[in-house]
Order: C-alpha cells, then structure tokens, then sequence
C-alpha cells in the first residue's frame, strides 16, 4: 500500500506543498520497510521521516510567526498534539518493533492526519500567506501649526530698556 502526495493536497505555496510532498514520500519509504525490512532500517526510515516533520512544522511556525498569522496559537496546539503522538509511537516502535500499532500509525493514522491537517490547517494559513500584507505603518504627522496671522508679521515694536540702551 503507497501513501503519497497527491495534487489535490496543494495548497499552491512552494515551500508548504515541497514539504509536504517529502513528508509523503519519508512515509511511503517506512511503509515500503514495515513488512520486510530489519528492525534498523524501519527505525532509520523513521528518523529520517522524524526529521522532515520536525524541520516542516518548525517552518511552518516561523512562517506564521513572520506573517502575525491570527490562528498560529491553535495551529501551532495541533503540531504539538501530533507531536505528542508522534512520540509514543517512536517509543513503541523502538521497544517493541513494528506492532500492529505502530503499522497503523505510519500506514494510515499519520497520513490522514497529515491530510486533514492540510486541508483544515494549512490551506486557511497558506491564503493567509498569499494575500498582500501591510508594509510598516506611516508614523504619525507633526500637528499643523497654526499659520501666521497679518499682525504677527507687523515688526514688533523695540522694547526700550531701563538703562536706555547704553552699554553698561
Ligand atoms: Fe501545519
């Protein structure tokens, strides 16, 4: 059974969709070793699938972070719950082998999850991410000053002073 990344997944934002795709294709690699493969070579896969969905989420947030994105709290609560999950199936995996478990787990939980994630996650951030954002804000204008009246601009008349002008 072939799990892959299929066309309907992207969300047209280079980055998110090449991501995606390697995380699709690490997942194919691991579900290709879990009938066959030695116990080292499947935790081997594993990693390397470990590694591309730690470096994408982590990507993922920074984009959202760049882009003041409104619903990075929750999306970024989804990748740590996913995460979480993500763990205890490593821990299995490395105490026990491939269990019934962990199979459905890299065969089918991981890949819907992902699935749905881009669809429900991914793909509000992703036009979030195409739109135009503002650039800095102008900074505020001095207040006008009043303008001059005609009598301000009457030479004023010298004020005489007490000792009549005379150097002291
Ligand atoms: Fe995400």
């Amino acid at each position: 059974m072939s799990v892959e990344w299929t066309r309907d997944l992207a969300l047209e934002h280079e980055e998110l969709d090449h991501e995606h795709a390697l995380l699709f294709a690490r997942l194919d690699a691991v579900s290709a070793l879990l009938d066959t493969g030695a116990p080292a070579e499947i935790e081997q896969a594993v990693a390397a699938l470990a590694d591309a969905l730690v470096s994408h989420l982590a990507a993922e947030e920074a984009l959202m972070e760049e882009a003041h994105y409104p619903e990075r709290g929750r999306h970024k609560s989804a990748h740590e719950l996913f995460v979480a999950d993500f763990l205890r199936m490593r821990a299995e995996l490395r105490e026990e082998g491939p269990t019934p478990f962990v199979a459905s787990w890299l065969r089918i939980r991981i890949p819907e999850w992902l699935r749905f994630h881009i669809r429900v996650n991914d793909a509000p951030l992703a036009a979030h991410l195409a739109r135009p954002h503002p650039g800095p804000q102008p900074r505020p204008q001095p207040r006008p000053q009043p303008r001059p009246q005609p009598d301000d601009l009457r030479p004023r008349k010298r004020r005489r002073r007490r000792d009549g002008g005379r150097p002291a």
